[in-house]
């Protein structure tokens, strides 16, 4: 018997061997889909494989395993873990790639702040370790939790995993009653590829990089695995604390070290960019002989008083940038260019390439951007690659930094083929037909199909269930595509009608292949689960074009329940004060508002958003450290100068506490904060009868004076 025997050929005791080998083929591929971020097979290989086996198992009934992989929808390894929510949120950086964006960030900051060029302003600066971020939380010098990151707020619990690693002790002696101390997990390049060796010999797995290997050895539910893992940690901040380390992030380090934490030894302190930038180049230079893969240098402000004055964004701290290395490169043939067709309708040219080696990691296709892109123009039609034109069959130069998409950087014009023909964007929609169409000033060719066309759809609805959207558990893309496909879920809505629609009578979902009784029901139980949710995600999960995770994030604090929101959204236009206000969001511009405001005009998109509302528990959104604070869900407006920060800051620190900053006064307006030089503001202030302070009341108040 081999893999291939037809079934009709395979005895009852081939049958149970090829049972059990599909069994581990499909957990295996199931675990490098869904827990080691690295999927080891294709698609298409995976499906023929679960075909396979449902197609025996119908031959042979009483052969069905009990562990049989019809049953199971694919998670599982993921869900073994219990959730943790971080009590201080793990962030992460912003990115800068070359010296004028990190001459810019210091300018930022000094601006925010209110200082001079000149003035003294210290920074630190370090490797950025490519590895997985960690939290371990130490109670009275114990180590009593560790998280990974996760989304961010919610990471997943690892502690028996991490008390295997060397590098992270399990007592503390002279450390704050808690602390939490946060750092990378990473594998050195020595130990992984002896991993690797082992792996190889053993019949199991190898990993793609070093990376990928620490992370799939750190989420391991059996942390015995972990232990044979060689796992290091480097320590190089800190969560929620008792009593403050220092007064500097380098103090603060130096503490980390003198616990009993591995810190990195080329991490220096620096006075200015020129410094700053010297220390990268000296990173960059012995990058190569480390021993660990690291992707770049970070730099932080010092003085933890001016990081807490910065403070953060919704996602990176104002006070840190991540200076990334330049990407790697290398050449390949451009075999194809398809074309995809994504939820906003945008259809994008991808490069189909000979798979090649690019940094450790085989790229196989590359993004295209759009039509000027390939015709050698950058979207001011000034050229890009001196000009040169992306042909199928052209030899291209592929780059990849960090885990982005790989892009096309060059072309070589002496390999261009004789037959080589310039490459022709498609007039209408590959997926339905539709025209697709080019507004002036938009780079990108759109499919108009709207709601019509089936690529818009599914890549909505795969939104729609993705990690930062709804993440219901056994409801991913894949089976997203697949219920679509048959006409099962046509939009957002008819998910939450799956259980009333197939749960029972003719057609039911415990009959499908790759389906059972109990897989159906725990998808059911989770969509129900999913019914109560955050507003953030809601808004998000929209879909709508221009409004990422982050941006939804504030739209959920800024108007708090889902009525004023769509209330707002739907009364929207250029110019009036639902504009207005919607504009007044820090991180909102015109083009995220226009694009809120057509999507709520559309009375397709109305009705297919309250099919969807109709079934949903939507929990209204909190300001972030609101609780208690004296200016929660106020309105602030702030007017004349303020000596002590600058505007930005004030408002900054003003929506971290809860309050909401306005720019005019109305009679909603709760406090006005006038500094001198204040006039019409102030007046109408006192003509509505709102409480106004100066400067110095309002620092009280917030109890930052
Ligand atoms: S500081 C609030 N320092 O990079 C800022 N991060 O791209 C916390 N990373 O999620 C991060 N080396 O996993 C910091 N020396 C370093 C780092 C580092 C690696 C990772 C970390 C973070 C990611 C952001």
């Amino acid at each position: 018997m081999t893999a291939t025997t037809p079934i009709q050929d395979l005895s009852p005791s081939d049958a149970k061997v090829e049972l059990a080998r599909l069994a581990d083929l499909l957990a295996q591929a199931n675990a490098a889909y869904h827990t080691a971020d690295a999927p080891d097979i294709s698609d298409a290989d995976y499906d023929a494989l679960k075909r396979r086996n449902a197609e025996i198992e119908a031959q042979f009934p009483d052969l069905k395993r009990a562990d049989s992989p019809s049953e199971q929808v694919g998670a599982a390894p993921a869900e073994g873990f219990s959730k943790v929510a971080h009590a201080v949120a793990m962030l992460s950086l912003a990115n800068a790639f070359d010296d004028a964006d990190i001459a810019e960030f210091d300018q930022r900051i000094r601006k925010y702040l209110g200082l001079g060029v000149d003035a003294p302003l210290n920074y630190t600066a370090e490797p950025k370790i490519d590895g997985l971020s960690l939290s371990l939380r130490y109670e009275q010098g114990e180590l009593v939790q560790a998280a990974t990151r996760g989304d961010g707020a919610i990471g997943e619990n690892v502690t028996a995993n991490a008390r295997t690693i060397d590098d992270i002790p399990q007592r503390l002696s002279g450390a704050p009653d808690i602390l939490e101390v946060r750092g990378e997990v990473y594998m050195s390049h020595p130990d992984f590829e002896q991993l690797n060796v082992r792996q190889g010999e053993a019949g199991q797995k190898t990993f793609a990089n070093p990376r990928n290997a620490a992370a799939g050895s750190l989420r391991q539910l059996d942390a015995s695995i972990t232990r044979a893992r060689p796992l290091r940690f480097f320590a190089y901040a800190w969560g929620a604390l008792s009593d403050p380390l220092s007064d500097t992030q380098s103090g603060a380090i130096a503490q980390l070290k003198s616990l009993g934490f591995q810190t990195n030894p080329l991490t220096a302190l620096c006075n200015g960019t020129d410094e700053m930038i010297a220390h990268y180049r000296e990173i960059e230079q012995r990058r190569a002989s480390l021993g660990y893969d690291i992707d770049g240098v970070v730099y932080k402000v010092d003085d933890l008083a001016l990081q807490g004055r910065l403070g953060f964004r919704s996602t990176t701290p104002r006070w840190a940038i991540a200076h990334k290395f330049p990407a790697e490169l290398a050449w390949t043939r451009l075999e194809a260019i398809d074309i995809q067709v994504g939820r906003t309708g945008a259809l994008s040219p991808v490069a189909r390439l000979t798979p090649v080696t690019v940094g450790g990691v085989v790229v196989s296709n590359a993004t295209l951007h759009n039509e000027d892109y390939i015709a050698g123009r950058d979207n001011k039609g000034e050229a890009i690659r001196d000009g040169k034109d992306i042909r199928v069959g052209d030899w291209v130069q592929v780059y990849r930094a960090g885990d982005v998409i790989p892009k096309v950087a060059d072309v070589d014009m002496s390999k261009r083929p004789e037959d080589a023909v310039p490459f022709q964007m498609p007039t209408h929609c590959p997926q339905c037909g539709s025209d697709a169409v080019r507004e002036p000033g938009d780079a990108v060719r759109r499919c108009t199909g709207g709601l019509i066309c089936p690529a818009q759809a599914v890549e909505k609805l795969k939104h729609f269930v993705g990690r930062a959207a709804f993440d219901i558990d056994g409801l991913g893309a894949k089976q997203v595509e697949q219920f679509h496909a048959d006409g099962w879920i046509k939009e957002p809505a008819d998910i939450f009608t799956l259980r009333e629609r197939y749960g029972t009578g003719m057609q039911q979902l415990k009959n499908r292949e790759g389906w059972g009784e109990k897989s159906a029901s725990n998808l059911f139980d989770a969509i129900d689960v999913s019914r109560q949710v955050a507003l953030g995600r809601v808004i998000f999960a929209l879909g709508i074009r221009h409004v990422g995770d982050a941006a939804a994030n504030l739209l959920a604090i800024h108007y708090g329940t889902w009525e004023v929101f769509s209330t707002a959204m739907r009364r929207a236009e250029e110019g009036n004060d639902a504009w207005e206000d919607l504009l007044s969001i820090d991180g909102v511009g015109g083009v995220m508002a226009k694009s809120l405001a057509t999507t709520f005009n559309q009375d397709a998109e109305i009705a297919s958003i309250d099919r969807l509302v109709a079934h949903l528990d939507i929990e209204d959104a909190k300001r972030p450290d609101a609780d208690g604070s004296p200016v929660a869900g106020k309105t602030v407006v702030f007017t004349g100068t303020l000596e002590k920060m600058t505007r930005a800051e004030a408002k900054a620190r003003a929506e971290a506490l809860g309050a909401k900053v306005s720019g005019s006064v109305s009679a909603k307006t709760d406090l006005l904060v006038a500094g001198p030089g204040a006039g019409s503001k102030a007046k109408k202030a006192a003509d509505l009868g709102i409480e106004t302070l100066d400067e110095d009341g309002w620092l009280d108040l917030i109890g930052a004076s």
